[in-house]
């Protein structure tokens, strides 16, 4: 399979020393990158800035830092993809101005006005017309099962990987997790908890399958 990955934050600049982000190590994505070149498929990783070196084998590696870079990294690669899993925990919102100079320290308040970002993982479908398996990740800290189904539907994904971010001891910066999966049929799979390593093996084999089902 050529398969596309995104992993990691973005960072939308508020000025040149400040941005807003997103809590992620980008150790998820990583991890399927790595399973899925140990499984001898050709992988593009897109990944936003993280403290990790890039795995061996790769196709491509895009170093991208915010969600527009990301997007634009996606859409001039998903085309020639047979699956796409987006791990990227981007940015929803960012600054509607770039200050050119650092703002400083005046008021007692400052109000940021924000702006959406790109739906990257929303506009697979319907703005890359991308027509191969898709796979969603979700962290929710509340209504985990109603907000992953929505989440499925919303942006017509094959499987969503839905994660429980209120707890501690799993999810970020952790080299474990524990997800529970979303199929479109409406099928739902609690796999047991365990390091990333081992939940990005599985999650390859099920999109493996996934591809082979869609022929
Ligand atoms: O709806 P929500 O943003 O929570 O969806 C999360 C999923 O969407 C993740 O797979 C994430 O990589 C992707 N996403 C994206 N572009 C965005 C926001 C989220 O691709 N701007």
């Amino acid at each position: 399979m050529r398969l596309l990955l995104t992993a990691g934050p973005t960072r939308e600049a508020i000025d040149p020393v400040r941005y807003i982000t997103n809590r992620s190590s980008g150790k998820m994505g990583h991890a399927l990158a790595e399973a899925a070149v140990s499984k001898g498929h050709e992988v593009i990783l897109i990944s936003g800035p993280v403290a990790l070196a890039p795995p061996a084998g790769l196709a491509e590696f895009v170093a991208v830092e915010s969600a527009r870079e990301m997007f634009e990294a996606v859409r001039d690669r998903i085309g020639k993809c047979d699956a796409a899993i987006f791990c990227a925990a981007v940015a929803d919102y960012r600054p509607r101005r770039i200050a050119e100079r650092k703002i400083k320290k005046t008021g007692d308040t400052l109000t940021l006005e924000l702006e959406k970002t790109e739906d990257i993982l929303g506009g697979a479908r319907t703005v890359f017309g991308f027509a191969g398996v898709l796979v969603g990740f979700a962290a929710e800290t509340d209504n985990l099962d109603a907000n992953a189904r929505a989440k499925l539907e919303r942006k017509d994904c094959d499987l969503l990987v839905a994660n429980d971010v209120s707890r501690r001891d799993i999810g970020f910066d952790s080299g474990e997790n524990e997800v529970r999966l979303f199929y479109r049929d409406g099928r739902v799979e609690d796999p047991p908890m365990g390091a990333k390593s081992a939940i990005a093996e599985r999650l390859i084999r099920i999109v493996e399958t996934l591809a082979t089902q869609q022929g």
